[in-house]
């Protein structure tokens, strides 16, 4: 991979806030919805792996964890490109002529290890059909709405997001991209229940890499010796992460994610939301997620 990828040259003309658009319920960025009829079209196959998260609960972080163990833990082949070219992002489209993500997929060989935030009800239907492997990664809604907040403030294409008082009440009402976090993670902890879908936590992985790292090559159906393991757990720490400019999206141009407003690898914890929620809005969250998952069986840490 020695061409640019086209988000690295995007031309300034394109660089605008992003207005939402309903499709079934869920609001989803406009050129997202614009060819909403090609992304429902995709053609998954059955040995393409999905990463899929809510936006900002860990997804580069599981992408550059799933490169390393399809590699052996080999670093130098995970730097083949940055991480949005090594695994399409599916759903994402610029505006045309501009390549979509679902077109960078099409085109690619097999086997791809693609990303998504869709929530599993937009999932493209021939990702049941082929039965393709799924790892889905949830954050709890404090630590993950925070995440959100600020990546809309770098991300010059995410919509405009207000004051963090706002943007909050839209998190809650899901009225933001990729729309409600409640459903999303429930609607994937269902969705473990008839399709090979590997569920794990942000938080976890932040108390114990190794053991979760051990999951998902189980998953992967692929072995690993201890050097190969603390490899990985070596490489993708968020120090090492934060670091590496394969998997920091610093090759952006900084008139598309503007790293003077926050990083990429902003804070990389738990509990990072002690320092925006007030009292109230905690306790207000707290009562809402206890509401929406009642009888899931689905908890969060908010703390480690
Ligand atoms: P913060 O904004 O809380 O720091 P995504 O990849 O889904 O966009 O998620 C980005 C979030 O994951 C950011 O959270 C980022 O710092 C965090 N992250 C990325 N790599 C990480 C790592 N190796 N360890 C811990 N957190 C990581």
């Amino acid at each position: 991979m020695n061409t640019q990828h086209p988000w690295e040259t995007l031309d300034p003309k394109y660089i605008k806030h992003l207005e939402l658009v309903d499709v079934q319920g869920v609001p989803l960025l406009e050129d997202t919805a614009e060819q909403w009829d090609m992304i429902w079209d995709f053609k998954a196959r059955p040995d393409d792996l999905l990463i899929c998260t809510y936006p900002k609960a860990g997804t580069t972080w599981m992408q550059e964890i799933v490169d390393m163990i399809q590699h052996g833990g080999d670093a130098q082949k995970c730097a083949r490109g940055p991480i949005y070219e090594r695994m399409p992002f599916i759903e994402l489209c610029l505006p045309k002529p501009l390549p979509s993500g679902y077109e960078e997929a099409d085109a690619m060989p097999s086997p791809r290890t693609l990303k998504s935030h869709l929530p599993a009800h937009l999932l493209p239907p021939s990702f049941w059909e082929q039965k393709s492997k799924i790892i889905y990664v949830a954050r709890n809604a404090k630590d993950n709405v925070v995440s959100y907040f600020y990546f809309h403030k770098m991300d010059k294409m995410m919509p405009e997001c207000g004051s963090w008082e706002e943007f909050l009440e839209n998190f809650i009402a899901g009225k933001v991209a990729w729309g409600s976090w409640f459903e999303h993670v429930r609607g994937w902890w269902e969705a473990k229940d008839h399709h090979p879908v590997l569920y794990l936590f942000y938080e976890d992985m932040k108390e114990d890499l190794a053991r979760e790292i051990r999951k998902v090559a189980k998953f992967l159906g692929i072995e690993l010796s201890e050097s190969v393991l603390n490899r990985i757990v070596q490489h993708t720490s968020f120090e090492s992460m934060k670091a590496n400019p394969m998997a920091n999206y610093s090759t952006l141009p900084d008139t598309l994610m503007d790293t003077s407003v926050s990083s990429f690898m902003r804070k990389g914890t738990v509990g990072n939301w002690k320092e925006h929620f007030t009292m109230a809005q905690s306790e207000r969250l707290d009562d809402i997620c206890a509401r929406s998952l009642a009888g899931s069986g689905l908890t969060f840490r908010t703390q480690l």
